[in-house]
């Protein structure tokens, strides 16, 4: 069995996601300026794990062999690609009124520290795998058109608080692309693409209470 090769580990993958997280589901769109400083926070909560998790991933690939050789990479060629990015979700609370020392000591979200804290579970016990599955569901659901204007519609006149949302609009529709080339070109056996869609459900599931408790909350 851990010989079968996954043909199109990519499509495997994106079907997984879709099936908890359908891809007609509406857009984000925050209705007021309150909301989207929450979602701000929780962006933060997310982004700010981003490139440690990804310097553990190096750390657990075994560059003797070939896919080992190509996970490292990818690892280390998406750090610099995301270099920067919590940097402007930072700025953009700060512009909002939230300084960067208030952004920092704030409690993060319970679920979201359930969320990327369980991808250290898997890279310390399992292997530098399944964080793909989690940085695919990621990068999968780039902020939309409807997301960006409806961001400007509520921001005070002449704000450039949208910043982390607009370079995310921009880069993970290629980042995504280069997830599912990578997926395709690591000869996946079908435990390992289980393992990444395990991952990848989990962090679904979370993001979604998260999200989901955000926007209860009035
Ligand atoms: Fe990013
Ligand atoms: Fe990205």
């Amino acid at each position: 069995m851990t010989s079968v090769i996954v043909p199109a580990a990519s499509l495997g993958l994106r079907a997984k996601l879709a099936l908890c997280w359908p891809d007609n589901s509406p857009p984000f769109r925050p209705r007021s300026l309150e909301r989207y400083i929450r979602y701000l926070h929780l962006m933060h909560d997310v982004i700010r794990a981003s490139i440690p998790l990804m310097e553990l991933a190096l750390t657990r690939c075994d560059d003797q062999t070939e896919q080992g050789a190509r996970l490292a990479d990818y690892y280390r060629h998406h750090i610099i690609e995301e270099s920067g990015h919590v940097e402007l979700v930072l700025e953009d609370l700060d512009e909002l009124g939230v300084s960067n020392a208030q952004a920092l000591a704030r409690v993060p979200d319970l679920t979201i520290v359930a969320m990327a804290g369980s991808q250290y579970y898997w890279l310390i016990h399992v292997s530098p795998l399944p964080l793909l599955g989690y940085i695919a569901f990621l990068e999968g659901r780039p902020p939309t058109s409807e997301t960006l204007e409806a961001v400007k519609a509520i921001l005070p006149e002449g704000s450039g608080a949208y910043r982390a949302l607009a370079v995310h609009a921009e880069a993970d529709p290629h980042h995504s692309r280069e997830m599912d080339e990578l997926l395709d070109g690591l000869n996946l056996t079908h435990e390992q693409a289980s393992l990444i869609g395990a991952s990848a459900i989990q962090s679904v599931r979370l993001y979604l209470e998260a999200a989901i408790s955000m926007n209860q909350v009035p």
